[in-house]
């Protein structure tokens, strides 16, 4: 069921067959809002009208399901929740694991396989295996983008996945502070030595907002780190601390939909369309590098991507 593999530093990737683009929201840094970011994003995506899948990554603070509503028990009704670790391949259609569709994302846990209030998690190895196993075992039907939400720092099950599933892209979000910044670094050199391509920086927490006059304060001084490896990536947004933001987040109902006229679903949804069009640039260079005949024949004739797609 995969297409294709690609051999980049001598290991085999896997790509997932259905998924078009599959994307990691990472930091090297605690709470810094990876999971608020993916939440939002992927509504953002999906709002576009795109096929998008969401998959928490953090085993051991699980937050998507709890931002977007979703309870554990609801989840694992009508579902085997097992899930055949030792195996690397795909499980047939019948068998597979059906995810929950919220705001029009389809969404998956690693919390939904941990009991709510067990105090111990998985050991780190075991960590990767379980991701994987949920890529190849979720029933994600077609999808436009994939996102994967990661527990903070580098080990696993980003290893895991770095290693052996061929990720499209990974997505940075840090806050402003240096020490922030100095973690996420570690994260993009990460994903550097893996060949991940890191798209670009997610800027959270970016300045305050007053909720009394909605006043722009700037709560953390401006980075004093000097030419940071992360100032040459692009940043896909910037997004406000908002008070809104964590009580809708805790409320299962993420900023972009209880409050779409804030600026911070606001900032979403701008980051939303950078986004897309990143990625749909990204595509286009792909199959230009692969098919240049038809590229030079269509400029030759003045033909716009929107002339070919039409
Ligand atoms: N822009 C924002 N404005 C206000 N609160 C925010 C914002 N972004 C995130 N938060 C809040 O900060 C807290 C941490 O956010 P979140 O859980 O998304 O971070 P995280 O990086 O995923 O954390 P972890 O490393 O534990 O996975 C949450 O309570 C969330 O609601
Ligand atoms: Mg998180």
């Amino acid at each position: 069921m995969y297409k294709g593999s690609g051999v980049v530093q001598h290991i085999q990737r896997t790509r997932l067959e259905q998924v078009d683009t599959l994307l990691v929201v990472g930091s090297g840094k605690g709470g810094v809002g990876k999971s608020t970011v993916s939440v939002n994003l992927a509504v953002a995506l999906a709002q576009q009208g795109l096929r998008v899948g969401l998959l928490d990554g953090d085993a051991y603070g699980p937050s998507i399901p709890m931002m977007l509503g979703v309870r554990k028990r609801a989840a694992s009704k009508g579902s085997e929740a097992v899930l055949p670790l030792a195996e690397r391949k795909e499980l047939p259609r019948e068998k597979k694991l059906q995810p929950l569709v919220r705001y029009g994302v389809k969404i998956m846990s690693v919390g939904f396989f941990i009991g709510e209030e067990q105090a111990v998690a998985p050991m780190p190895d075991v960590l990767g295996m379980l991701i994987r196993q949920l890529l190849y075992s979720v029933d994600w039907g077609d999808l436009d983008y994939l996102l994967i939400d990661l527990p903070p720092g580098t080990s696993e099950p980003q290893a895991t996945l770095c290693r052996e599933i061929h990720l499209d892209g990974a997505i940075l979000v840090t806050t402003p502070q240096d020490i922030a910044r100095i973690d996420t670094a570690k994260a993009l050199a990460m994903f550097q030595q893996s060949s991940v391509p890191v798209l670009g920086i997610m800027q959270n927490m970016d300045g305050f907002l007053c909720p009394h006059c909605g006043g722009h304060v700037d709560i953390f001084p401006q980075s004093q780190e000097v030419r940071s490896v992360l100032d040459v990536l692009p940043v896909l947004g910037r997004i406000p601390l908002d008070p809104a933001a964590v009580v809708s987040g805790d409320k299962g109902h993420p900023v972009i939909i209880s409050l779409p006229d804030s600026p911070v679903a606001q900032a979403f949804v701008l980051a939303g369309q950078q986004l897309a069009s990143l990625i749909q640039q990204q595509h286009h260079q792909i199959s230009s590098s692969q098919n240049p005949a038809a590229v030079s024949e269509d400029a030759l004739e003045g033909k716009t991507e929107h002339d070919r797609e039409g």
